[in-house]
């Protein structure tokens, strides 16, 4: 690993963290510093969620827009009055069956949370993580921790801690290096003040699944994000996006659309990347750079790949890149809302 001289990183064990290094990494947090730490969806940029300063630190180190609320971390349901008010039992119904785990709850806010964390909404996002990392360093911690994903503003998230070493190696204290996170897209958000529920954020945890606890989930926040008001302040900004030009292609054709963008593109003296299943990995084989990230039939490979391949074909100094689309089911709907965002163009 590509280590800075200002971020301290420190390995541990994600099934089994040293209790002495976590003690370390929570006495960091309350003294308003930032550590970064693994999670079950993506590495997140943490810090004290009840202290203003150290919460206004997370905005400055991401050069996150001051209207991008974040999300608080909890390591155990007693903890959810603390920060929210008026939790309606569908929540507990919902945290029952997916906490600990990659679904953020948002509801009234508790007035003892600071409005920076919520960029001044009067509602709060919750979640507890399925990660051992994150437990236990919200509990070494003794407070909520607020953390947006680990990496820099409109960048993908990162899934290792080599990812975040590079977005925000000199802006954070700590990195906890827990090895590759597991799920790979970051968590679903569902708001739970409006009825019927509304989905602003697609995750790892499906529409199916959260419909099987609470029956009707309304699409439209995640459906609107190019045209109507955002109702989750960060579907405005553009994310996930490679600094390389990036091709989303769809439809029937889109093998045979794709090599023959190949050829079109080479044929203008451009150097093309592809992102790509492993089904079709054969045709193209003209690509200057390819990229993998799991059987196309494997959607929760294809999720905890993806994140690791655009920044790979992003580093690999192509002139435009251009990617496959994956089935629309299950995770799928996580999968294809973090590309189109990341597309510059969809054909
Ligand atoms: O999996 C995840 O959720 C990761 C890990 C670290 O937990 N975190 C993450 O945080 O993805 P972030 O900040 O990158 O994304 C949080 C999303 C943003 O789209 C934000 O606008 C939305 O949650 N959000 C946060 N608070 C909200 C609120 N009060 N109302 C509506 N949307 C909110
Ligand atoms: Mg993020």
């Amino acid at each position: 690993m590509n280590l800075n001289a200002a971020v301290k990183v420190i390995s541990v064990d994600p099934l089994c963290p040293d209790r002495a290094i976590l003690a370390q990494a929570g006495e960091m947090i309350r003294q308003g510093r930032l550590v970064a730490f693994p999670t079950e969806t993506v590495y997140g940029l943490g810090a004290d969620g009840l202290s203003a300063p150290a919460v206004r630190r997370i905005f400055v180190a991401k050069g996150r827009p001051a209207d991008n609320p974040l999300i608080l971390h909890i390591a155990s349901l007693n903890d959810l009055p603390r920060v929210a008010c008026q939790v309606p039992s569908s929540a507990y119904a919902l945290a029952e069956r997916f906490w600990p785990g990659p679904l953020t709850l948002i509801l009234p806010r508790n007035k003892t949370v600071p409005a920076e964390v919520s960029a001044g909404l009067d509602t709060v996002a919750v979640r507890i993580p399925a990660h051992r990392v994150a437990l236990a360093l919200i509990n070494a911690g003794r407070t909520p921790i607020a953390a947006p994903s680990a990496n820099r503003a409109g960048r993908p998230s990162p899934t290792t801690a080599a990812h975040v070493l590079h977005d925000l190696g000199e802006r954070i204290d700590l990195l906890l290096d827990g090895g590759e996170t597991d799920v790979g897209v970051e968590s679903t958000v569902l708001d739970l003040t409006v009825t019927p529920p509304c989905l602003l954020r697609p995750g790892g945890i499906t529409i199916e699944e959260l419909k099987q606890v609470i029956g009707r989930v309304d699409l439209i926040g995640v459906e609107k994000t190019d045209s109507g008001p955002a109702r989750s302040p960060g579907l405005k900004y553009r994310h996930y996006a490679p600094q390389t030009p990036l091709l989303l292609v769809s439809g029937a054709e889109m093998v045979a659309k794709i090599i023959a963008l190949i050829a079109q593109y080479q044929g203008e003296g451009r150097r093309v990347g592809v992102l790509a299943g492993e089904e079709n990995s054969n045709y193209y084989k003209e690509a200057d750079y390819l990229v993998i990230i799991g059987r196309r039939a494997d959607l929760l490979q294809i999720a905890k790949n993806l994140f690791a391949g655009l920044r790979r074909l992003d580093a690999a100094g192509m002139d435009v890149l251009v990617a496959e689309i994956f089935d629309e089911q299950g995770i799928g709907v996580a999968i294809m809302n973090r590309l189109r965002k990341a597309a510059s163009e969809i054909i």
